[in-house]
C-alpha cells in the first residue's frame, strides 16, 4: 500500500490555516500524532506491509512524521508570536497606574492655615532662613543674656549669624518692608540644637502678626479661637489661654486646646511689645499689634492623629502616600 503523503500534508495545512489558539492546535497534534492520530495508525499499519516493500515504506513514514512534526512546532511558534504581539498592542488593556506625587502633610497644614488666616486679610510673608543676631534677638526685645541665645539652642555660623530659631525675626522684616497697619502670616522652616522623639533640629511654625490702630488682646482672643474652631472643623472644641512670657510680646499668652480630656499647648502669643514697634519706627501710641507663632508638626500631628514627629522627615512612600488624596480645605 502506497500512503498518500500529499495528501496528508495538504489536510495538516488546511488545518492550521484556520487555526490561531494553542488550545486547538493541541488538538490537531494529537489527530495527526496523538496515539489515534493519523500517523501513527500508519505506523501501525507497518505490519501489514509484504516485507520487501516495508523498508521503504517506513522511511517514507518516518518523513513524513518529520514534515508533520517540523509544520506543526513552526505553528506554535508562530502562535506564540501572535500573542505576544497582540498582547502588545490589545487596545484593551487598562491604562497603566501613574505614580503622582502627593503634597506633604506640613505643606497641607501649612496651606490651610494660610487659607484661614487669609480670609482676615493675612498674607504670606517670607523671611530669611540664615539670620542675624539682630533679626532673630535683638529686634525682638531678647536680651543679650536671653537663654535663647544659649550656644545649645541657637546653630551659629559666627557671632553674627546663625540660622533662625524662629518665624518671629519675620516679623522685623514684614514690619520694616510695609510698616503699619498690616497682616502677615510667615511660615517656614526654624532650627534648634534639639534631637529626640518628640524634637527634631529643623522643624516648622508660622508666624502671625497684625498691627493696626485699636488692635487688643480681645481681638487677639477671638481670632485665634475662630482658627481654632475653623482648623479642627469643630465649634465644640475647648480653649483657654494661659499668661506666659515672650520678651517681643505684652502680655503674652499660651494658648491651650482640649484633647481627649487634656489640655494641650499649640501656639504662643500675645500683644506685640512697644519696643519691638519701636525698632522698626511705627509709633506705640499710634498702633498695636498683636502676634502668634505656633508649630506646625504639632498642628499636623493632631489633624492627621501622628504620633511620632520623625515621619515627618523620613521621606518613607508608604507614609507620604496616604496624603495624596486628602484635600486642603
Ligand atoms: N517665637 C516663639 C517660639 O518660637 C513663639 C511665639 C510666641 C511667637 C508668642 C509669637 C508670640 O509671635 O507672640 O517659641
Amino acid at each position: 500500500m502506497k500512503i498518500n503523503h500529499t495528501d496528508l500534508e495538504d489536510l495538516l495545512k488546511k488545518d492550521l490555516e484556520t487555526c490561531s489558539k494553542e488550545h486547538d492546535l493541541q488538538q490537531i497534534k494529537s489527530k495527526y500524532l496523538g496515539k489515534k492520530g493519523h500517523v501513527t495508525i500508519l505506523f501501525s499499519s507497518l505490519k501489514d506491509i509484504p516485507s520487501e516493500e516495508r523498508k521503504a515504506f517506513g522511511s517514507e513514514l518516518n518523513n513524513l512524521k518529520q514534515v508533520i512534526t517540523k509544520l506543526i512546532d513552526l505553528k506554535f511558534v508562530d502562535i506564540k508570536r501572535n500573542r505576544e504581539i497582540t498582547q502588545r498592542l490589545d487596545l484593551d488593556t487598562p491604562a497603566r497606574h501613574h505614580q503622582f506625587g502627593s503634597h506633604h502633610p506640613i505643606s497641607l497644614v501649612i496651606r490651610r492655615i494660610e487659607k484661614i488666616f487669609s480670609n482676615f486679610g493675612f498674607e504670606t510673608h517670607e523671611g530669611p532662613e540664615i539670620e542675624t543676631e539682630y533679626y532673630n534677638f535683638e529686634s525682638l526685645n531678647i536680651a543679650d543674656n536671653h537663654p535663647a541665645r544659649d550656644m545649645h539652642d541657637t546653630f551659629y555660623f559666627d557671632s553674627n549669624l546663625l540660622l533662625r530659631t524662629h518665624t518671629s525675626s519675620v516679623q522685623i522684616h514684614a514690619m520694616e518692608n510695609r510698616s503699619a497697619p498690616l497682616r502677615v502670616l510667615a511660615p517656614g522652616r526654624v532650627y534648634r540644637c534639639d534631637s529626640d522623639p518628640t524634637h527634631s533640629p529643623m522643624f516648622h511654625q508660622i508666624e502671625g502678626l497684625c498691627v493696626d490702630t485699636d488692635i487688643s488682646f480681645s481681638n487677639l482672643k477671638w481670632l485665634l479661637n475662630d482658627f481654632i474652631y475653623k482648623f479642627f472643623e469643630s465649634k465644640k472644641i475647648k480653649t483657654r489661654f494661659r499668661p506666659s512670657y515672650f520678651p517681643f510680646t505684652e502680655p503674652s499668652a499660651e494658648m491651650d486646646v482640649m484633647f481627649n480630656g487634656k489640655w494641650l499647648e499649640v501656639l504662643g502669643c500675645g500683644m506685640v511689645h512697644p519696643n519691638v514697634l519701636k525698632n522698626v519706627n511705627i509709633d506705640p501710641k499710634k498702633y498695636s499689634g498683636l502676634a502668634f507663632g505656633l508649630g506646625i508638626e504639632r498642628f499636623a500631628m493632631l489633624a492627621y492623629q501622628i504620633k511620632d514627629l520623625r515621619v515627618f522627615f523620613e521621606n518613607d512612600i508608604n507614609f507620604l502616600e496616604q496624603f495624596e488624596n486628602l484635600r486642603e480645605s
